[in-house]
């Protein structure tokens, strides 16, 4: 098991009417006057606002408030943001939302308190020290931003998505109410399930030797998450399954599914895939980041699986109850062809990978970057991106070069 330091510091309120306790909360711990931060209406449309809003009257919390914050949030509106909390001297940043308002709203309190340009900080041009803290509202379990250390912010006029990772993006406190997520349309439900599963993955998939403690937190998550996500496809009112994937969201995200699995001095998983899908919704900001990934997880993991077939056969075996065939032990007399222990294996890290593909799939998930409007001449403009962001060599679990990524673009077309 590798060193880790694990701090997971938000406070997380849990449950029905969970929204409703915002103001009390923010209240008891002395905060007075908050900017919320919203999407492009659904928190209107719902009513989940206007509870909030209730909530912080009701305990006396002034606010403030900045909508418009689309998916793949983008650094102009952060800078909107940045003003507005200075001018009105906030103390909170209040985010009611999905992954692209907090990531907007932590945006907006690390750049609160800097004097120079936010944009800094996604251009690693300098490292944040301090931030206004972040309470969040969660509406869509997907990001795991209500408790993660990252931030994803989009510049539109450079074409790309970067993200920072620091313990101060961890929102002090969640709300997390599983209500608020029966609204949610199908594809979003299935994306932020991808999104969640990959979280997982990228930690799971580090290349570094088994940990049983947190494999078993790990495939104990996606398990989960493969058993309800159904249920909640089929029945979007469903409260404990949307519990569920609501709390499986915030703990494959929060750093626990990695602890022990990272290389010391970089971060706890690979996180290839995330690097190669946000370089899809920087090219086309309408794309859905946990549909980029259900395209490109399962490539990843064909082009990938040799160097650790360990890896594969023990999430192959703990997700889906996968194993090998045995030559020695197992009935193989209606197959013609001979199976060497190296076949075995090939055959049954490829049927993990079908069925994890199939799982996606049958969520409604793309199969190909096609489905995503993605030609194969767009390849060679995702690239330039993934260097920017990733440098030329990137990877734990193997170390792969912008050659290798365009592989993996081109096998998903
Ligand atoms: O904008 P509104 O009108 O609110 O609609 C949203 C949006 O269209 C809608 N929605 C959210 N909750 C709803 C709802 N519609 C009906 N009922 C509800 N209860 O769903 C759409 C998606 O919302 P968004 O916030 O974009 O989704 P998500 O939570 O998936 O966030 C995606 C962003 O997070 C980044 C992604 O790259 C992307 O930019 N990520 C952030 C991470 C982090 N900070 O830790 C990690 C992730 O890997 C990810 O990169
Ligand atoms: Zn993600």
């Amino acid at each position: 098991m590798n060193d880790f330091t694990f701090q997971s510091p938000t406070a997380i309120v849990f449950g029905r009417g969970a929204a409703d306790r915002t103001g009390a909360e923010l209240a008891r711990a002395g905060y007075q006057k908050a900017l919320i931060v919203y999407g492009q209406g659904s928190v209107v449309r719902t009513g989940v606002l206007d509870r909030v809003k209730r909530s912080l009257d009701e305990a006396g919390v002034a606010y403030v408030e900045l909508g418009g914050v689309r998916p793949n949030p983008e650094i102009g509106l952060v800078r909107t943001g940045v003003r507005i909390a200075r001018e009105r001297a906030v103390d909170i940043v209040l985010p009611v939302g999905g992954g692209s308002a907090i990531d907007c709203a932590k945006a907006i309190a690390l750049g609160a308190v800097y004097e120079g340009d936010v944009w800094d900080f996604f251009r690693k041009r300098a490292v944040p020290s301090r931030r206004l803290p972040v309470a969040c509202v969660l509406t869509i379990p997907a990001s795991g931003s209500e408790a993660s250390n990252s931030c994803v912010i989009s510049s539109d006029a450079e074409q790309l998505k970067c993200g920072i990772n620091t313990d101060l993006n961890r929102p002090v406190m969640a709300f997390l109410d599983p209500e608020l997520t029966f609204t949610l349309p199908p594809y979003q439900t299935a994306a932020g399930v991808t999104d969640m599963i990959s979280h997982v993955m990228e930690r799971f998939f580090s290349g570094e030797p088994a940990v049983p403690v947190t494999d078993n937190i790990a495939l104990g998550l996606i398990r989960a998450a493969v058993e309800v996500a159904p249920r909640v496809m089929a029945d979007p009112c469903d409260y404990d399954a949307r519990a569920n994937l609501m709390w499986i969201g915030t703990l494959a995200h929060n750093g626990l599914a990695g602890c022990g699995l990272g290389i010391p001095g970089k971060r706890d998983g690979d996180w290839t895939c995330h690097g190669m899908e946000h370089e899809l919704s920087a090219l086309n900001t309408s794309i859905t980041h946990g549909a980029g990934l259900a395209v490109i997880f399962p490539a990843w993991m064909r082009y990938v699986w040799r160097e650790h077939p360990n890896r594969f056969l023990e999430f192959g075996r703990q997700v889906f109850g996968i194993e090998p065939v045995d030559p020695e032990l197992d009935d193989l007399s209606d197959i013609d062809e001979e199976i060497t222990p190296e076949r075995a294996i090939e055959d049954a890290v490829e049927a993990t990978i079908d069925e994890l593909q199939e799982f996606f799939v049958s969520l409604g998930m793309p199969r190909t970057l096609g489905e995503l409007g993605i030609r194969a001449g767009d390849i060679e403009k995702l690239l330039p991106g993934l260097r920017e962001t990733r440098g030329e060599r990137f990877g734990s679990f193997m170390e792969l070069t912008l050659d290798d990524a365009r592989a993996i673009y081109e096998s998903a077309l």
